[in-house]
């Protein structure tokens, strides 16, 4: 059988490698993955590599490996990773050179991992939260939005798919419990009583390959993917009972969040904002339903701590 080349950028990381999987994982499926990687020789390249994928070596920041990489690829799947370089512009540019390279290589189908721009709800005028290396609201949001028209005036055939924070994020990303002044255990956000969209980031590249297998249906449109919507204090009582300690749910104002001092707090801090303050804006955008349709594997949070919780780190 002739197999669909779908070049996966961030294979070796959380949303492609989720998409990575499911392609390993569904070997009648009639697609192969093309995993793409800066550094081939990667324990994680290799270890895709063993399980049949073809590994490619392409870098964001250089357009031309990157045309070379999608070259005869039917479907591309596209991330940055803005964490890596805290760069809205260099974000912005790294996703127009993957509209480029997709145009160049005419893939009939990409996905842009991308977002909202939060400045259509909050203009860089208003001063409710602090504008960000001049020109953004929540720059790893505002900063994937701006190469969405990449896509489209250049017409590649674009599945645009707005992603949720991650479950993981309670180990990997300071989201899990802290010590409050008084010695308690709380998970802290500004996000008052709102519920948020989140999602087990393995389930994105689920929903990414559900979209693949749809095809025509979602080229051109916006789709947001999330296991659950739920609120500080769900959250607080969930990875409670996962782990058998009391942990409250902290309310705190976004201007304390952003003080509090980690690489990017700002923009992370605005963020939680813009999740609170346009919550029926952003939970309207991540359907439950249209997430378990793609992947019916969905894990809410419940689902995910019974594997998980007991990687969340507590604080002495
Ligand atoms: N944390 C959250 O809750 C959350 C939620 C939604 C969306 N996001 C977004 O997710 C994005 C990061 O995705 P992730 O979490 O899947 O990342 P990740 O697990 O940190 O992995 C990053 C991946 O990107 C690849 N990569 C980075 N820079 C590259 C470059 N210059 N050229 C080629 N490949 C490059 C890396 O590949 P190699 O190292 O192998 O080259 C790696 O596979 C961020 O932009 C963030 O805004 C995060």
């Amino acid at each position: 059988m002739d197999r669909k080349i779908i070049a996966v950028v961030g294979a070796t990381g959380a949303q492609g490698g989720g998409l990575a999987r499911a392609i390993l994982n569904d070997k009648d499926g009639g697609f192969a993955l093309r995993a793409i990687t800066r550094n081939p020789d990667s324990e994680k390249a290799r270890a895709l590599a063993a399980q049949g994928a073809e590994v490619v070596k392409a870098d964001l920041d250089d357009p031309a490996s990157l045309e070379a990489a999608f070259e005869g690829a039917y479907g591309a799947f596209c991330v940055t990773n803005f964490w890596e370089h805290f760069s809205g512009e260099k974000e912005t540019a790294q996703g127009r050179s993957l509209a480029r390279a997709a145009k160049k290589a005419g893939v009939k189908h990409a996905i842009w991992s991308t977002f909202e721009d939060t400045r259509d709800s909050i203009p860089l005028t208003d001063d409710r939260m602090p504008t960000l290396q001049g020109k953004y609201k929540v720059a790893h949001f505002d900063a994937k939005a701006e190469a969405d028209a990449a896509f489209r005036e250049l017409g590649v055939p674009t599945t645009f798919l707005y992603t949720s924070g991650y479950f993981e994020n309670f180990i990997y990303f300071g989201w899990g419990p802290q010590k409050t002044p008084d010695g308690q255990l709380a998970m802290v956000f500004p996000l008052d009583d709102v519920k948020m969209p989140m999602i087990a980031v393995e389930d994105i590249g689920k929903c990414a390959y559900g979209i693949f297998k749809r095809g025509e249906e979602y080229i051109g449109r916006t789709v947001g993917v999330a296991g659950e919507h739920v609120s500080g204090a769900e959250m607080a009582a969930a990875v409670s009972e996962a782990l058998g300690r009391k942990i409250g749910y902290q309310a705190v104002p976004a201007d304390m969040y952003r003080g509090f001092g980690f690489p990017g707090a700002d923009d992370v801090g605005n963020m939680f904002q813009f999740k609170r303050d346009f919550s029926t804006l952003y939970r309207g955008n991540r359907s439950l339903e249209e997430s378990r349709s793609l992947n019916p594997e969905l894990q809410t949070l419940k689902d995910w701590l019974k594997e998980n919780a007991a990687a969340i780190p507590l604080p002495e």
